[in-house]
């Protein structure tokens, strides 16, 4: 080695940031770099979704949560794996592209031309949070605003799904409804205003049960004293569980007068304490409220019923810190973190409330069987940030038991991983009979990959399907047993 060539042993490996870059090409094909065997037992469709662009016309947006959705899918069929992306054609989308700029308010971005640009003009939907499928339909949705139809087969857009009209305009649809394993429906929920008081507007959740048939059946409205940051819930067979987080928007008047984005007067109140709301599935009304120390949780793990007790756990954390990181996404010194793994216990006769730390791994995107919603479950499945060298955002995966017993798997540094999904084997014989399907974005080669472990030993990685490109990092995705082409 000569002393003008770089020392390739000091240097450090590359981070997550190319995995934020634009993957602006839709494919369509089968995939044939496969190391290890594809599962036999293997069969369905994987849905992802997530911001497929981070930038328009070179500039990128104020905020991760503002990139457009992109749906992309891998079919197991007999033996074989096929790949395809596409955007979901939003207005956002369409004329974003057209134009080549930013064209709509996001969460933390802003039209170019200032306070006259933006005034009273409300933020652009951007379908780009989660997919369901569900009645029938595949939906692409953020919390910001209503469903967006995809065809489940092409991955070609439909349109926006109101539900046949029961979603009035003004309201939205959380990215994490819950499908009851037992009856069939789907339980979401969408934060709103439910009418005009004394003091202004006043703020709710909205909270809707959609039968197996993919319709409407019943909405109510859980009243509350402050606009939300609410993401996500569970569902035990009786029971919806909400946690009112200390996260508050403070100062919307602001945002609405066009002079600065809801990222911007979000933030964290440690003086206010997390409300906590027991809803009956049946009446979709408040069964007991409980409350708790100021804190934030985003995401929720599994819950299930115990006696007079609801048992739920989430990722717990202490600031909304995040959002400097959510905000800035091309910061090369940000750092994508995850909370704390809890355990709640809410005894729904006495009123009282008790709270472990079931893990000490920072970890966030918890998910689980969901044949296990609203049971009590084996394990449960994270996407870990630890210190292998390379720590800008997740960098490992991680089962935990019941009990909490980790078993680990650390990505090689410069390597990033996302939310680990459960798909069962065909005829699954237990909750963990069949895989972990973990996307992962080579940081050396700039492609992205889909590595299938065995969910019952996530040390056994049994096969990867190298992609010709990268996949930009997602948030969330869906597993159909349905096989889609
Ligand atoms: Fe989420």
């Amino acid at each position: 080695m000569t002393t003008s060539e770089p020392d390739l042993a000091v240097q450090a490996p590359p981070t997550c940031h190319g995995g934020l870059e634009n993957l602006d090409e839709e494919h369509n094909y089968w995939i044939d770099e496969i190391e290890g065997a594809l599962p036999a037992d293997l069969e369905g469709t994987f849905f992802r979704n997530g911001p497929g662009r981070q930038r328009i016309g070179g500039k990128p947006y104020g905020h991760w949560f503002d990139g457009d959705g992109m749906i992309s899918c891998f079919t197991f069929k007999e033996g074989r794996a096929h790949f395809k992306n596409a955007y979901v054609r939003t207005p956002k989308y369409i004329d974003e592209t057209e134009a080549q700029e930013v064209c709509y308010r996001g969460f933390g971005t802003q039209i170019p031309g200032g306070l006259r640009a933006n005034f009273l003009k409300r933020t652009a939907n951007p379908a780009n949070t989660n997919t369901i499928f569900h009645g029938g339909h595949l939906l692409a949705l953020n919390e910001g605003g209503q469903p967006w139809e995809v065809d489940p087969g092409t991955l070609e857009t439909v349109g926006p799904f109101d539900y046949h009209g029961a979603l009035s305009r003004t309201q939205v649809f959380s990215a994490h409804g819950k499908v009851h394993p037992s009856t069939g429906d789907y339980f979401n929920f969408g934060a709103g205003i439910s009418g005009m008081g004394l003091r202004g507007p006043k703020a709710c959740l909205f909270l809707y049960r959609i039968s197996p048939e993919g319709k409407m059946v019943k909405q109510s409205h859980l009243p509350l004293d402050a606009f939300p940051f609410c993401h996500d819930f569970v569902i035990t067979e009786r029971y919806a569980v909400f946690f009112i987080n200390s996260i508050i928007f403070d100062g919307m008047g602001s945002f609405l007068l066009g002079r600065r984005t809801i990222s911007d007067v979000v933030r964290f109140d440690e003086n206010r304490a997390m409300r906590i709301a027991v809803i009956d599935l049946d009446t979709l009304e408040t069964v007991r409220n409980f409350e708790c120390p100021p804190g934030a949780i985003i995401h929720f793990g599994n819950a299930f019923e115990e006696g007079d007790e609801v048992v739920l756990d989430g990722m717990y954390a202490s600031d909304f810190d995040a959002n400097a990181v959510l905000k800035d996404v091309f910061n090369p010194n940000g750092r994508f973190s995850g909370g704390t793994y809890n355990r709640y216990r809410l005894n729904l006769a006495t009123g009282a409330i008790s709270v472990d730390t079931l893990c000490g791994q920072e970890s966030e995107f918890p998910t689980f069987n969901p044949a296990v919603t609203g049971s009590k479950h084996k394990v449960c499945y994270t996407a870990c940030s630890v210190d292998n060298g390379a720590n800008s955002f997740f960098n490992a995966f991680q089962s935990v038991s019941y009990d909490g017993d980790s078993t680990l798997v650390t990505l090689p540094p410069g390597t990033y991983g996302s939310e680990p999904l459960f798909a069962p084997a065909k005829n699954p014989k237990s909750e963990d009979d069949g895989y972990l399907l973990e996307v992962v974005y080579d940081g050396y080669t700039h492609k992205s990959e889909l590595q299938i472990y065995r969910a019952d030993n996530v040390n056994d990685l049994a096969c990867t399907l190298r992609l010709r490109h990268h996949l930009p990092h997602q948030f969330h995705g869906h597993f159909s047993t349905e096989v889609f082409m």
